[in-house]
C-alpha cells in the first residue's frame, strides 16, 4: 500500500501544528516539508527552526525535501531539528556522493531527487546508497501546478533497475497529485505519493486518504 504524505506547503501556516495534527489523524503516513531557498527555486519557504517546532505536534516521520542550492551545508540542522528523511537536489549538489554519506551520518535516511528534465539514469553510480528516489512531477517551486505524465515512465524505470540490482529504495512521487491520478501513479510503481494542493486545499482530509486507499 502507497503511503501518503501531505505537504505541508499548502496547509494554513496560521495554524500550522493543528494542519498536521488533522493530516496525523485522517491517516496520513508521512509530513512531506518542501524547503525552498529563492535560489534553486524561486520560491522560499521553510527553514529548520519550523522543523524543529513541528516536531513537537506529531510522531509521524518527518520527509524533508530540501530546493536549495548546497544542500550539504544544511544536512546537519535540518536532522538535529528532527527529519527523518532528507532528501536533496540531483541537480543542486556537486559532491553528491559525500552529501549522502554525510545525511546518514546525521542519523536521518538518504533521498536523491530529480527534476523533469534530468533522466533517472543520471543516479546510476549512486542509486545504491539511498533510502528514497523522489521523481519530481512538477518543475519544483510551488505547489498547484499540473502532473507531467513522463514522470510515470520514470517511476517504471527505477522500479526495473531496483529489481535488477535487488536494491530496496523507496520511490516517491511529488507534484500535481489529486485523489484522481494518485491511482495510476500507484500502478506505475510508487511507494509514497506527495500531495499539497490535493490533500490541504480538500475539505476533508479523511475523505482524500480513503480515496486513495480506496483505488
Ligand atoms: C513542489 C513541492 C511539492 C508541492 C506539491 O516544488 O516539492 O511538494 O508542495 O504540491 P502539489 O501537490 O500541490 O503539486
Ligand atoms: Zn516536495
Amino acid at each position: 500500500m502507497a503511503l501518503i504524505a501531505p505537504s505541508i506547503l499548502s496547509a494554513d501556516f496560521t495554524i500550522l501544528g493543528e494542519e498536521i495534527k488533522k493530516a496525523e489523524q485522517a491517516g496520513a503516513d508521512w509530513i512531506h516539508v518542501d524547503v525552498m531557498d529563492g535560489r534553486f527555486v524561486p520560491n522560499i519557504t521553510i527553514g529548520q527552526e519550523v522543523v524543529r517546532s513541528i516536531r513537537k505536534v506529531t510522531s509521524l516521520p518527518f520527509d524533508v525535501h530540501l530546493m536549495i542550492v548546497e544542500p550539504e551545508r544544511y544536512i546537519k540542522e535540518f536532522a538535529e531539528a528532527g527529519s527523518d528523511y532528507i532528501t536533496v537536489h540531483y541537480e543542486a549538489s556537486v559532491h553528491l556522493h559525500r552529501t549522502v554519506q554525510s545525511i546518514k551520518e546525521e542519523g536521518a535516511k538518504a533521498g536523491v531527487s530529480i527534476n523533469p528534465a534530468t533522466p533517472v539514469m543520471v543516479l546510476d553510480e549512486i542509486i545504491a546508497e539511498l533510502d528514497l528516489v523522489l521523481i519530481m512531477s512538477v518543475n519544483p517551486g510551488f505547489g498547484g501546478q499540473r502532473f507531467i505524465e513522463e514522470a510515470l515512465r520514470k517511476i517504471g524505470q527505477l522500479k526495473r533497475i531496483r529489481n535488477e540490482r535487488k536494491l530496496d529504495f523507496l520511490i516517491e512521487v511529488d507534484g500535481g497529485i489529486k485523489v484522481d491520478n494518485a491511482q495510476r501513479v500507484i500502478n506505475a510503481g510508487a511507494d509514497v505519493l506527495v500531495m499539497g494542493s490535493g490533500f490541504f486545499n480538500s475539505p476533508d482530509y479523511s475523505e482524500v486518504v480513503r480515496r486513495i486507499r480506496d483505488g
